[in-house]
């Protein structure tokens, strides 16, 4: 006989079969991998945890780090896991199986070679995973030396929507390629999703906004914190075109937009290239990425960053033909969670390891190239 007891459907009595159903529930217990996190700030507590809540079948969290040992303590508690000021308490912990990188991006290369000579099976780190192409590749050769699979989190390369809009569209060679992102300013997804805790840093004064440095900053900013989760995108599909052709854009213009932004333009070959990006006060997020050619226009309708939602959405016309591709129900966070289970257990990767660096690479180049411009172009406002 059975009764529901709220939680599970459980025999009633001691019988062999209900202590079985016990055993089996603590061996699956064993069987998710335990996940350390390093740096528990907003990403941690309003994105990979709210995503982790729901993949509790995959993953359960072990230790969570962070530099502030009060937020380190208070973002623990709340998923009942132990927490630590030390990253190598965390790394030396033999129940943290697969490791999250989540702490600023200056430490983020140190972070993924020490998690990988931890021997731990699989890292997934934010982006950007580091700050030179040279520290990428340093990373890259450690990944393949200790065999340890690394994700980077730029997360809609994940994403179903974007996949089979790809997929749907075999050939296609764009000239024109528009990435447009327009988001509220992060603290309104962070506050929306969850009460932050955050460690006690006094606020920095704000710059003056026309400073041409500043603009300059706000272009590498906005390149290297928005831009990059599309640039991957765009070298696939320049790839189509010619997979050398990344390696020869060139920036025509760039603006660093206020109070948060840029508009660049940006040419390959052949192709136009335009980056856009505002931080608006308004609620409204719109994250586009359009790419045309003679006869196809494939339109990915991204989730924002911290919105928890289903995947891209994305229609692709071709050659008179409307393919519309509806939402899957999960988004990128949570396939390259699942993603990451798979590489743990050994499956190839979606992303090698070099076109993680190449990636980032272009990135690098573009950010830089793009401040550049933009620096000038505020110096020759400030003369005129
Ligand atoms: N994938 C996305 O959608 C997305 C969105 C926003 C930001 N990010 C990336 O996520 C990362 C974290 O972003 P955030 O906004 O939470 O950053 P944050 O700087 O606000 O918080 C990071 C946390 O790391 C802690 N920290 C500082 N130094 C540390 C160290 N050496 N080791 C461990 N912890 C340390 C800080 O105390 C803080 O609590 C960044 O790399 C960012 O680029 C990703």
């Amino acid at each position: 006989m059975s009764v529901p007891n709220g939680e599970h459907d459980m025999p009633l009595g001691g019988s062999d079969t209900g202590f079985e159903a016990v055993r089996a529930k603590e061996r699956d217990g064993r069987a998710r991998l335990g996940v350390g996190i390093l740096g528990a700030g907003p990403v941690t507590q309003a994105i990979h945890l709210p995503t982790l809540a729901r993949l509790t079948d995959r993953f359960r969290i072990v230790r969570i780090m962070d530099v502030d040992p009060a937020v380190a303590e208070s973002v623990a508690s709340r998923v009942g896991a132990a927490w630590s000021s030390s990253q190598e308490e965390l790394l030396a912990d033999p129940e943290v199986e697969v490791v999250a990188i989540c702490s600023p991006h200056p430490f983020h290369a140190e972070q993924v070679i020490a998690a990988c000579r931890a021997g731990k099976r699989a890292v997934l780190c934010e982006k950007p995973f580091a700050m030179s192409g040279e520290q990428a590749s340093a990373i890259a050769d450690v990944s393949a030396e200790t065999g340890v699979p690394i994700i980077v989190g730029t997360m809609h390369v994940y994403d179903a929507g974007w996949r089979s809009a790809l997929e749907s569209a075999p050939g296609f060679t764009p000239h024109t390629i528009r990435s447009s992102i327009l988001l509220p300013p992060n603290p309104r997804f962070e506050d929306f999703a969850t009460e932050v805790v955050r460690p006690d840093v006094p606020p920095q004064p704000p710059a003056d906004p026309d400073d041409a440095d500043a603009v300059a900053a706000r272009v590498t900013g906005g390149i290297m914190g928005l831009a990059i989760h599309n640039l991957p995108h765009v070298r696939r599909l320049l790839d189509n075109v010619d997979p050398e052709l990344w390696r020869s854009t060139e920036v025509v213009s760039a603006e660093g937009l206020a109070p948060a932004g840029y508009l660049v333009e940006l040419r390959a070959g052949d192709v136009t290239i335009e980056l856009h990006a505002v931080n608006s006060e308004n609620w409204a997020p719109d994250w586009r990425l359009v790419a045309v050619d003679d006869d196809t226009v494939l339109d990915v309708d991204f989730t924002p960053s911290y919105v928890q939602a289903g995947s891209a959405t994305a229609t692709v016309r071709r050659a008179g033909v409307i393919t519309s591709i509806p939402p899957a129900d999960h988004n990128g966070y949570e396939a390259e969670w699942r993603h990451l289970a798979e590489l743990a257990d050994g499956a190839e990767p979606l992303v090698a390891r070099q076109t993680l660096i190449d990636d980032l690479v272009f990135a690098l180049d573009i950010a830089e190239k793009s401040a550049e411009k933009a620096r000038a172009a505020a110096l020759e406002r400030s003369r005129a």
